[in-house]
């Protein structure tokens, strides 16, 4: 399990002289250390693991061949610059937990954020961890000014952490939807 969170007190701070974009795709893949987890780019072994949370345009993968063709999409958006997913890893055996990463609005400054842990490895904590890099990386190396993320109504693991982590309600949208956003602090 990892450790309680705390949030430093410098995260959520961008500096009003950086206004230039800093977009995918990046000369090496950004690979994120944190504690106990790292953020890294996903290849084609750790696919058989996350069938069960590959998911493209809202579809979720049901076979291994589904999941690959997915993966392959994911890297070509990240290649023509809208995406960056990120597989969340355990350091000590670099087994895939999870993914998160930004899948839209790059461009105008704006990323989408998503989410989602293997179901085994929910409620210890390793989302809020892998949130806080890529929110950073987000802020600091991409440039965004803003963060959100849509989620359904009744996902109250998702508001929980969107909550946890700062985000402020937008609003309600239709189709039973809610979205939350992270607007940092200017310095
Ligand atoms: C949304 C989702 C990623 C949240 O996962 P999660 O495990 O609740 O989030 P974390 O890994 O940050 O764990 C936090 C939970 O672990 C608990 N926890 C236990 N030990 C902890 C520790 N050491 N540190 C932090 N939290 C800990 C927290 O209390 C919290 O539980 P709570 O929500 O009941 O308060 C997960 O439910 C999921 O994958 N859902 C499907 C996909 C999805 O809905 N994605 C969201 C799209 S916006």
């Amino acid at each position: 399990m990892i450790e309680a969170l705390s949030i430093p007190k410098d995260l959520y701070m961008n500096d009003t002289t950086a206004n230039r974009l800093s977009l995918p795709p990046y000369t090496i893949f950004p690979e994120i250390i944190g504690d106990q987890i790292l953020l890294r780019q996903i290849v084609s072994t750790d696919v058989i693991d996350i069938i069960e949370i590959s998911y493209y345009n809202a579809v979720r993968a049901t076979t291994i061949q589904e999941a690959s063709n997915m993966q392959a999409a994911i890297n070509k958006d990240y290649n023509n610059g809208n995406s960056i997913h990120w597989g969340i890893a355990d350091k000590l055996t670099n087994n895939i937990l999870g993914t998160c990463g930004y899948y839209r609005g790059l461009a105008t400054g704006e990323g989408e954020l998503g989410c989602v842990l293997l179901p085994q490895y929910r409620g210890q904590g390793y989302m809020t961890a892998a949130m806080l890099l890529a929110i950073e990386y987000g802020l600091k190396t991409i440039g965004l000014k803003r963060i959100w993320a849509r989620t359904n109504r009744q996902n109250q693991k998702a508001i929980n952490l969107l909550e946890k982590l700062s985000f402020s309600k937008v609003a309600d949208s239709e189709a039973d939807e809610t979205e939350y956003e992270l607007r940092p602090n200017v310095r």
